[in-house]
């Protein structure tokens, strides 16, 4: 080959996938197999991952790195979720496991916003455009399944209800812009401890079905892009449970409902919370009240809803 050719560079995709925050989550009592049956409904908020596939050497292996903010927590192991879904791909497709993945954070880590899914369902589909195996959305979306239940969620976007353990989706129509700011801690809290802990909290009412709940109000909001109306319908199940285990967040919910937030909520497992707010303007301000305080290791802004899994490059 000539000299030229070995100067280009080697062939790579880029992915962009959202984080998500949960408007609405329910969950019933935990299943035989470890999970929980829910009732949820999505937002994927403008905080991105970013993974990029790039070409290796044929026998090189499976290679990681991380970049962005925490990126030092991150694992750069197989036990990584980016890591795992390029094994599924190869596995499915039946094409060697060769690829240099880099992932670019923008979703805090461990936070109860899906950015490890996010990583997985970004990995998913750089890896099928790098090695061109024209896997459907639906091959995609069922091998996501299987590596989280987030996952499919980070692939579709926009806003979504989940039900079964979260991965069963059903698009929800939403208008405008809505406007979220978000207190993130430096420790993050384990999903399956925050779940754990949800058990023992109801654990006089062992048989409960995730109540479907009156989410008539909800999707009234999300339809006619009113955050007023959206504030008052936010809900989440694990938020006694996250609070229980960090007593701190009660605080971080009180400073946003002074700073005037439509509603406040733990994010999915948490730790983050997440406050609707009536403009950027005021996200800004929320955050800034956050930071005022002293609750949190970072604010984040962000508005939803945003795209599911986009290559970028
Ligand atoms: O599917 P994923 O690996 O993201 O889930 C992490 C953990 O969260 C599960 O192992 C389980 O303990 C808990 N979980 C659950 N019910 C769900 C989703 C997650 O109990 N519906």
């Amino acid at each position: 080959m000539s000299g030229h050719l070995h100067a280009a560079p080697e062939p790579s995709a880029t992915v962009r996938t959202p984080g998500k925050v949960n408007l609405v989550l329910r969950s019933g009592a935990v299943r035989d197999d470890g999970y929980h049956p829910l009732s949820t409904v999505f937002q994927a908020v403008s905080l991105f991952e970013e993974v990029t596939a790039t070409h290796v050497a044929p026998g090189a292996g499976i290679s990681l790195t991380v970049s962005g903010p925490q990126a030092d927590v991150v694992p750069l192991d197989e036990t990584n979720l980016a890591w795992r879904a390029a094994l599924a791909v190869a596995d499915h497709t039946g094409m060697d496991a060769d690829v240099a993945l880099h992932i670019h954070k923008g979703v805090p880590v461990a936070g109860g916003m899906a950015g490890g899914s996010a990583d997985a369902a970004a990995a998913l589909v750089a890896c099928d455009a790098l090695w061109d195996a024209g896997l459907s959305r639906q091959e995609l979306t069922m091998l996501g399944a299987r590596l989280g239940a987030d996952v499919p969620f980070a692939l579709l976007g926009h806003t979504a209800v989940g039900t079964g353990r979260g991965d069963v989706l059903t698009p929800v129509l939403a208008r405008g812009e809505f406007h979220w700011a978000f207190a993130v801690q430096a420790e993050g809290l384990p999903t399956p401890s925050v779940f754990a802990r949800f058990d023992e909290l109801s654990a006089d009412d062992p048989a409960h079905s995730p109540d479907p709940g009156d989410d008539a109000g909800l999707m009234a909001a999300l339809r006619a892009g009113d955050p007023t109306a959206l504030g008052e319908a936010l809900h989440n199940d694990l938020q006694a449970a996250a609070v229980d285990l960090r007593p701190e967040l009660g605080r971080v919910m009180e400073v946003a409902r002074e700073a005037g937030t439509l509603g406040t909520l733990v994010s999915g497992s948490g730790p983050t919370v997440a406050a609707l707010a009536r403009t950027r303007r005021h996200a800004l301000a929320i955050a800034a009240a956050w930071t005022a305080a002293g609750v949190a290791d970072s604010v984040w802004t962000a508005t939803g809803p945003a795209p599911g899994a986009r290559l970028t490059g």
